[in-house]
């Protein structure tokens, strides 16, 4: 079982929130209803991560704190929503529809080339090149170079620092390339985009890129393994999704509310608040469990089981809730779909070779795997 699940649960079974004594000390949300009432209510709860020594107390989603400010996550109403309005044409429903044929042609690309080999690794060769490629033209980045964008140490217990500063020192340079040539991407959005009055600097601009690059990969992509290493084991499943595929889109919903890739959040309280039947004081630290929430009995029949026709797991909330709520859901939904439908539909019969399986080690609440090897035929 694993440990997030053997501690939520046991904290759970003393109320909606509890106290952990892992990094400094911070409060456990566990309860679906706590949980989002804790997202919505942003002046409470804080997403701010303060790098000005104006609000020292705020120290924004990570816990233990993030080692490079994202400021859209870490930033609260009205700078946030001045931030996240100029992505968002770029995520509306009817933008993300014009993405599909390009996801689908990703996907065929990936899917010939496992068919053809026979073998391959469902992370590296199928989930993260589609995620990758896909959200690159989205987000202006010429697609060729996908693989230099990605964190080459995604694997066990890799320092990924240096890693993470190679990345932004690549963004920084398509930055300067857009201001000189913009085009209609969201780099060129960004370098015009006016926050607080003013034009963002580059390195602002960098961290609101590195947040749909970095932030957008191994969550989609875990996705997308979580499903088809669960359907692998599951093989009565399997073959009911390939007889009845409009079951997928439930299903999705069902994989992440049961694996979500993001296990929680971290928030600070802005005020002494009676919460959950405890009393939460000004400054301290709250984590805001997805993954508890999405297993929460009252709201879940049978929480820790995946039925592929349950009737209300669109009520995870691994996209989170409120303001902050994925930007990219309708996106990392389309993808995830396409994936796990091809998979099914073209190469029916592969299977996992589970001793190879691997999973990150160095993400903290990110979870999702670095190696899914398979064979088919
Ligand atoms: C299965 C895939 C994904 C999951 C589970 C996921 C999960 C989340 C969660 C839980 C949040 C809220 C964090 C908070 O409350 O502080 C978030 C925010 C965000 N996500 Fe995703 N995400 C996924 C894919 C994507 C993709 C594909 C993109 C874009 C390419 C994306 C872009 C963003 C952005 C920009 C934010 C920040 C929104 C804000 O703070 O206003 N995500 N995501």
């Amino acid at each position: 079982m694993d440990l997030w699940r053997a501690q939520t649960d046991a904290l759970r079974s003393r109320g909606p929130v509890g106290w952990s004594k892992k990094s400094g000390g911070h409060w456990v949300v566990v309860d679906h209803e706590y949980v989002r009432r804790a997202a919505l209510d942003w002046q409470t709860f804080s997403s701010l991560h303060d790098t000005s020594g104006e609000c020292l107390i705020a120290k924004g989603i990570g816990i233990p704190p993030l080692a490079f400010p994202l400021i859209l996550s870490e930033s609260d109403p009205p700078l946030q929503q001045e931030r996240r309005k100029i992505e968002q044409p770029f995520f509306h429903p009817s933008e993300v529809k014009r993405w599909e044929p390009v996801i689908q042609r990703h996907v065929a690309d990936a899917v010939e080339m496992l068919r053809g080999r026979g073998r391959g690794d469902l992370f590296s060769d199928l989930a993260m090149p589609v995620v990758a490629k896909t959200v690159f033209e989205l987000v202006g980045i010429d697609v060729d170079r996908w693989t230099q964008f990605t964190l080459s140490s995604a694997s066990a217990g890799a320092d990924l620092s240096g890693e993470i500063d190679r990345v932004h020192g690549m963004l920084g340079e398509v930055v300067a390339e857009r201001r000189r040539a913009p085009r209609s991407d969201i780099v060129s959005a960004l370098a015009r985009g006016e926050v607080g009055g003013r034009l963002m600097r580059d390195d602002e601009i960098v961290s609101m890129l590195s947040a749909l690059v970095l932030g957008g990969f191994d969550t989609t992509s875990g996705l997308i393994t979580c499903a088809l290493i669960w359907l692998d084991e599951h093989r009565a499943a399997h073959a009911q999704l390939r007889a009845d595929p409009a079951l997928l889109a439930n299903a999705m919903d069902e994989f992440l509310r049961v694996y979500p890739s993001s296990l929680g959040v971290g928030r600070t309280a802005m005020r002494d608040v009676e919460f959950g039947g405890c009393q939460i004081a000004r400054g301290d630290r709250v984590f805001l469990s997805w993954a508890a929430a999405n297993r929460d009995p009252k709201v879940f029949e049978a929480p820790h089981e995946v039925r592929l026709d349950r009737p209300n797991a669109a009520q995870n909330l691994s996209f989170g809730a409120g303001g902050h709520r994925c930007l990219g859901s309708g996106l990392a939904r389309l993808m995830g779909r396409a994936a796990v439908s091809a998979v099914l539909e073209h190469l029916p019969d592969y299977r996992i070779d589970h001793a190879g399986l691997q999973r990150y080690a160095s993400r903290g609440v990110v979870r999702g795997w670095v190696a899914v090897p398979a064979v088919m035929t």
